[in-house]
């Protein structure tokens, strides 16, 4: 079959969209309008290419000419224009590229490698106890009945901890790994203000400095944690020293805010649904598809980036080699073409295809550990109270362009 070769659709002013406060706030019915025109656009000023339909981007995810690595970006944050025309920038995406997320191939498989075992889901399952444990101790400082913010007490708290944990960081670290979390996870935005480049420079040397010391003292600990493992891998000569510091810092924020967002939109989904709050009260044998219908429909992050290493054709869109792509998860999961009815909240969907960790070799490599934090938060907050409402208005995070969130969520809690 000769496959159809057609344009882009364009025109679209998208960088203006992307942060435009009301679309942050509800992002769904612009991207339906959009993905209504055809399933790839074009940016004509910045050249990327948006992805909103759910079989371009399975296309995207499996293509061999499609990659991460954005040294194939031209002219990208790589280039020697952007190195003097933008320093902060330049020092920004080199001081965090050489990680998992940024390469592709055999580099890629060599870092993925050391951390692989243990988020296999045999291996994640083991740490039930522990993340039960952490999700108790935050819910039994709650009171019976009242209100209160569960995000500031649970969904947010809950998951750095268990990355805490993980990783062998102390406690008293938690607030400065989420201030840092918070600046660097801007990084995902793709075009970023000054000031948000030059927090988030700040707030990667800090971490950098931080965690060489704490790398050091932990050095002679042979424990099974995340930063054992990594630290094995260094002395075995699998990765050098920026590469094991730059794995650890993207680490803190690959697990924390994602699975903070997966824990708060999906209560909030719950609330907003109570016929679907009673059915999963009544049946918890349906959280886990409960776990990812919340991922389906409120993905946490906005956007997930390629780049086309050669010329390529999605969906008989010519895509030219050195194009950036961004695929809109937002658009993906809600593609009535791929889903039924795609904005109902439904706690038994399945199958449920959504793209929320991503696709190909770059698949989330903590999928396993979300899904299980997911599972247990939703059900020792069922646990906790036989009724939980909202109990005012909630804030979306509208100062970011990637990472979708909420600011807070009022909930008043009780008797039923
Ligand atoms: C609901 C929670 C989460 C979401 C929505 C999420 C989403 C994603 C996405 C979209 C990617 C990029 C995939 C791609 O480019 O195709 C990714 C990669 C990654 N995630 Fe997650 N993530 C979550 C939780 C976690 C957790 C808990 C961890 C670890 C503790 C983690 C570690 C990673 C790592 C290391 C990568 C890079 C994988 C690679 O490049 O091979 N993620 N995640």
């Amino acid at each position: 079959m000769v496959e159809t070769v057609a344009g882009p659709v364009t025109g679209h002013d998208w960088w203006r969209m992307l942060s435009d406060k009301a679309f942050l706030a509800n992002p769904y019915p612009d991207l339906h309008r959009l993905l209504a025109q055809g399933p790839v656009h074009l940016d004509d000023q910045s050249g990327i290419y948006f992805v909103l339909g759910h079989q371009a981007f399975a296309e995207v995810v499996r293509s061999p000419a499609i990659g991460r690595d954005t040294h194939y970006w031209k002219p990208g944050w790589n280039c020697d224009d952007f190195r003097t025309r933008d320093p902060v920038g330049y020092a920004l995406f080199q001081g965090v590229q050489p990680q998992m997320i940024n390469v592709d191939g055999a580099d890629h498989q060599r870092m993925r490698g050391m951390w692989e075992k243990s988020f296999r889901p045999g291996a994640i399952n083991e740490l039930t106890p522990m993340i039960q444990a952490e999700a108790d101790r935050l819910l039994s400082a709650l009171p019976d009945e009242g209100e209160f913010d569960i995000v500031a007490a649970f969904a947010a708290p809950m998951p750095l901890r268990v990355l805490g944990n993980l990783l062998n960081l102390p406690p008293e670290m938690d607030d400065t790994i989420h201030r840092w979390s918070e600046a660097l996870i801007r990084i995902a935005d793709v075009l970023l203000s000054p000031e948000d480049k030059q927090s988030a420079l700040d707030a990667l040397i800090a971490c950098k400095a931080y965690l060489r010391d704490f790398l050091a003292e932990r050095r002679a600990a042979a424990d099974t944690s995340l930063t054992s493992i990594i630290l094995r891998a260094q002395d075995e000569g699998v990765l050098n020293e920026e590469e094991t510091l730059v794995n650890m810092v993207s680490m803190l924020i690959a697990g924390h805010e994602t699975t903070v967002t997966l824990i708060g939109s999906g209560l909030l989904l719950l609330l907003d649904n109570p016929d679907q709050m009673e059915r999963l009260r009544a049946d918890r044998s349906l959280v886990p598809l409960a776990v990812e219908e919340f991922m389906r429909c409120e993905p946490g992050g906005n956007m997930i980036l390629r780049v086309a290493r050669d010329d390529v054709t999605i969906c008989g869109t010519p895509i030219p080699a050195g194009s950036p792509l961004l695929g809109m998860i937002g658009a993906v999961n809600r593609d009535p073409a791929r889903f039924e009815d795609p904005d109902r909240f439904d706690v038994g969907r399945q199958p449920n295809p959504h793209y929320t960790f991503g696709g190909g070799a770059h698949f989330c490599l903590g999928a396993p550990l979300a899904r299980l934090e997911g599972l247990i938060a939703v059900n020792a907050l069922l646990d906790r109270w036989p009724s939980i409402r909202r109990a005012g208005p909630v804030e979306w995070r509208v100062d970011r362009i990637n990472a979708r969130g909420l600011v807070n969520l009022p909930v008043r809690v009780g008797s039923a």
